[in-house]
């Protein structure tokens, strides 16, 4: 349905963009910070593009205030960022380094005092090495309690100044990159192993948002998920099974246990079937429905869709995998039968790295979430990666980023017209920065960073010409696209 006139955003709809520790900070090893798993990883040949590491990043560790004083140049509303887990408790539990707080402390400090609403990321994907040589990371029983003790540190210290916190970052995203396509570390390729450490992470989220709420801290919290809604090429019937296969495997597997507490039947069946059931307690079960950790709100990461068709050649169901690293051709999950396959849509265009462009699906993963789960959303991620060039006197001409983003945001209008609760906005990403395995090539941010793979440069930060409408975005509450 197309609307004469659309719902004006809320009042005190969050404006913001988003980033995380590994991806900005550097300071990989200053101040009595431990190593994650990504500082390992990075360094395995072949892993990354250029074999780019996030040592020095886009050195935000240093240059945090320059950075939040852009952001209040901006205007932004509200900042996501993540804590770095073991810059916090280097071996993971235990012992706390004190510098490694004080540095949060200081940031949430410097955007409080900008007027800027600080939302924090628990986990984003940097795991305390350590703790994946001790007992395996999130395959293990153990970082349940271990991830509960180091959100409950932060509730402690952080927990006057934020009212918004983001449990685990991408969840689905981690973990089938992590032990089904090995692409992510600890780089497992094995199904049985990849619910198991999926059902980990389920009861490690529920715990913290119980404790969360149990203690009675101001505001709320939530996870953000990578959703990815997906179509049928066309109106044959089997195609539209494969759909709701695809929709099962790859959305409704995470967000009916965020939201209820429990695994669709139809997942279950495959995985008896395939001898994947994860070992699924009665407590855990107690754990995963108790009402106190149900989300306040869920956090989506929305970039594209899916678009499938029926498999015919293997039985079974598969797995669409996100193709958030490679380019097209990379994107699929190797050696995983299925019954459904992912197609080219004709009515998306891509973006740089292959990603269909659709704001529309915006507007449908904000329907399906509100419809499904009745809970508010905080769109906690989207953006456009591109190949950004710098000219003349520290100029990025970036016009196809406004287009994407200007797209995007009426997509929210109109969801926010048909019904969606919305929250708030925090674009992916604010300053350029490091994109995993990607390197630096693609960039999302309004502040282009000038460096390189291989040349750390200065790392001068130039606002881009998208930073300028964003600006004027966030003073007209997104009047003035
Ligand atoms: C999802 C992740 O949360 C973020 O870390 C990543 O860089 C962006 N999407 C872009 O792929």
């Amino acid at each position: 349905m197309e609307y004469q006139q659309l719902a004006p955003f809320p009042q005190d709809f969050l404006w913001g963009s988003a980033s995380a520790a590994y991806q900005i900070e550097g300071a990989y090893q200053e101040a009595g910070k431990g190593q994650s798993v990504w500082d390992q990883f990075v360094r395995i040949p072949g892993k990354t593009f250029k074999a780019t590491n996030g040592d020095v990043a886009v050195d935000h560790y240093h240059r945090y205030q320059e950075d939040v004083a852009l952001m209040a140049r901006a205007g932004l509303k509200a900042y996501r960022f993540s804590i770095s887990w073991p810059r916090v408790l280097p071996t993971g539990r235990g012992t706390v380094n004190e510098e490694g707080l004080a540095f949060y402390d200081r940031l949430i400090d410097e955007l409080i005092a900008n007027q800027i609403e600080p939302i924090v990321t628990i986990y984003h994907w940097d795991l305390p090495q350590a703790l994946q040589d001790e007992y395996g990371g999130w395959e293990s029983r153990q970082i349940i309690p271990d991830f509960t003790a180091y959100a409950a540190l932060l509730f402690e210290r952080f927990g006057d100044r934020v009212r918004h916190w983001v449990t685990l970052n991408e969840q689905n995203i981690f973990i089938t990159h992590g032990y089904l396509t090995a692409e992510h570390p600890p780089a497992v390729m094995d199904a049985k192993r990849t619910y198991q450490a999926n059902h980990m992470a389920n009861l490690a989220n529920a715990s913290v948002i119980k404790l969360f709420h149990e203690k009675g801290y101001q505001g709320g919290n939530g996870p953000s998920f990578a959703y990815s809604p997906t179509y049928a090429l066309d109106a044959d019937p089997v195609n539209q099974i494969a759909a709701d296969d695809a929709e099962q495997l790859n959305a409704n597997l995470w967000l009916d246990i965020y939201a209820w507490g429990r695994y669709p039947k139809l997942i279950l069946n495959y995985w008896a079937r395939e001898g994947l059931l994860p070992d699924i307690t009665a407590a855990d079960q107690a754990l995963l429905q108790d009402p106190l950790a149900r989300p306040d709100f869920m956090g989506l990461n929305y970039y594209q869709t899916t678009t499938v068709t029926a498999n015919p050649l293997v039985g079974g169901v598969g797995l669409t995998k996100q193709n958030t690293s490679g380019k097209k051709g990379t994107s699929q999950a190797s050696g995983v039968p299925g019954l459904f396959k992912t197609s080219d849509n004709p009515y998306m265009q891509q973006t740089d790295w292959d990603w269909n462009i659709d704001p529309e699906g915006l507007r449908m993963a904000l329907r399906r979430i509100e419809s499904r789960y009745n809970l508010p959303v905080l769109i906690t991620e989207n953006g456009l990666g591109a190949y950004d060039r710098l000219e003349g006197a520290g100029e990025v001409h970036d016009e196809y980023r406004i287009v994407f983003l200007k797209a995007h945001i009426q997509a929210i209008q109109e969801a926010i017209t048909d019904g969606v609760t919305v929250i708030g906005y925090t674009t992916w990403s604010f300053t350029d920065l490091l994109s995993w395995t990607n390197g630096y090539q693609k960039r999302y941010g309004f502040v282009y960073v000038d460096r390189d793979e291989t040349d750390e440069k200065e790392l001068n930060r130039y606002p881009k010409d998208s930073f300028y409408w964003y600006q004027r975005v966030i003073r007209s509450n997104g009047q003035q696209l």
